[in-house]
C-alpha cells in the first residue's frame, strides 16, 4: 500500500493508474478504523481494480464544542488494518493540505442538512458535503463507498452528486454491528464499561419499533414516543428517533412502505446514532 500526504502524489499515482485503464473506488473516513470501514474496503475491492482510502479527521465538520481535538487518531493500527485489507493507496493529508486557507465557498444540500442529526449539530453538514466534493475532486474515483451506518450522510451525499453532476457512482454499504447489536463505530471507545453495556439498547429500541409498525401499529409518532421514553429509563438523553421515509428522510405516513427509523442518543457524553431500514409490504 502506497501512502501519500499531498494532493499532487495522490493525483500523480491515480494518473498513472487510469494510463493503464484501471477503475478507482474510493473510501474516505476519519481513521480509527474498525470492521464497519474494512467492509467499505473489502466492498471496493471486488468491483474496483484500485481502491484509495482517505484518512483526515475534517475539522470543518466538527462544532465548537465536538470531540475534534480528542477525536482517536491511532493511524499505525489504521495502516496495518488496510494493508492486510488490501487498499492500494492510503491519502492522509495534514489540515493544512486540505484547507490551505479557510475555504469561502460553502456547499449546503438543502434542507436535508437540517433534520435529525443536523438540528442538533448545525453546520455538520455543511462541513461533511465540502470535504466530501473536494475528495471527490481530488480522487475523481469511478465508485464512491458509504455507509448505511450514517444513513442521512449517504443521502446527503448521494444528493450533492446528482445536483451538482459529479461523475461518480455512489454505494451504500449495510452497517457492520457487535455481537450484541451495537453499530461499530470510532466513538464506543470512549463509552465506560457500564455504557457499553446499556450502549446495544438504541439498536434493540429500533428493532423493537420496526417490530411494532409491523405488527399494525401505524401511529408512528407514539410508536417513537414508546422507545424515546425506554431509552431515557435506561439512561440515554435522547436527541431524536424519528420513522421516515427512506427515500427522503421526511417523517413517514401510514401508506408509505418503504421506512427508515433513525434515531441519536447520548449515553453520557457520548453520541450514538443508529438506523433500521425495512419494508412493509
Ligand atoms: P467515519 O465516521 O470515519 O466513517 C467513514 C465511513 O465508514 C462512512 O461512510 C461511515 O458511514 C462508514 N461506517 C462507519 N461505521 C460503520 C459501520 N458500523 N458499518 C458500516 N460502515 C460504517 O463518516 C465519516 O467518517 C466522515 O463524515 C467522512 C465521510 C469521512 C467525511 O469526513
Amino acid at each position: 500500500m502506497q501512502i501519500v500526504t499531498t494532493v499532487a502524489a495522490l493525483r500523480e499515482v491515480i494518473r498513472q493508474w487510469r494510463q493503464t485503464g484501471h477503475s478507482v473506488g474510493f473510501v474516505p473516513t476519519m481513521g480509527n478504523l474498525h470492521a464497519g470501514h474494512i467492509k467499505l474496503v473489502s466492498t471496493a475491492k471486488k468491483q474496483a481494480d484500485k481502491v484509495v482510502v482517505s484518512i483526515f479527521v475534517n475539522p470543518t465538520q466538527f462544532g465548537p464544542n465536538e470531540d475534534f481535538a480528542s477525536y482517536p487518531r491511532t493511524e499505525q493500527q489504521d495502516q496495518e488494518k488496510l494493508i492486510a485489507s488490501g487498499a492500494d493507496l492510503l491519502f492522509l493529508p495534514a489540515v493544512t493540505e486540505m484547507y490551505p486557507q479557510a475555504a469561502q465557498t460553502g456547499i449546503s444540500v438543502g434542507s436535508l442538512s437540517g433534520l435529525h442529526c443536523g438540528a442538533n449539530r448545525p453546520g455538520h453538514f455543511d462541513g461533511v458535503a465540502l470535504v466530501v466534493c473536494k475528495l471527490l475532486n481530488m480522487v475523481q474515483p469511478d465508485l464512491l463507498l458509504l455507509g448505511e451506518k450514517d444513513f442521512q450522510q449517504l443521502t446527503l451525499i448521494r444528493q450533492m452528486v446528482a445536483d451538482l453532476n459529479i461523475p461518480v457512482a455512489v454505494q451504500g454499504v449495510t452497517t457492520v454491528r457487535e455481537d450484541d447489536g451495537l453499530a461499530m463505530s470510532s466513538r464506543n471507545g470512549y463509552l465506560s464499561v457500564e455504557q457499553r453495556q446499556q450502549a446495544p439498547k438504541l439498536y434493540q429500541a429500533l428493532c423493537k419499533a420496526r417490530d411494532d409498525i409491523l405488527a399494525g401499529h401505524d401511529d408512528y409518532r407514539a410508536v417513537a414516543a414508546q422507545q424515546c421514553q425506554n431509552l431515557q429509563q435506561a439512561g440515554f438523553t435522547v436527541d431524536y428517533f424519528s420513522v421516515c421515509r427512506s427515500a427522503d428522510l421526511r417523517p413517514a405516513s401510514a401508506s408509505d412502505a418503504n421506512l427508515l427509523i433513525l434515531a441519536a442518543a447520548k449515553l453520557g457524553t457520548t453520541r450514538l446514532i443508529d438506523n433500521l431500514y425495512f419494508s412493509k409490504t
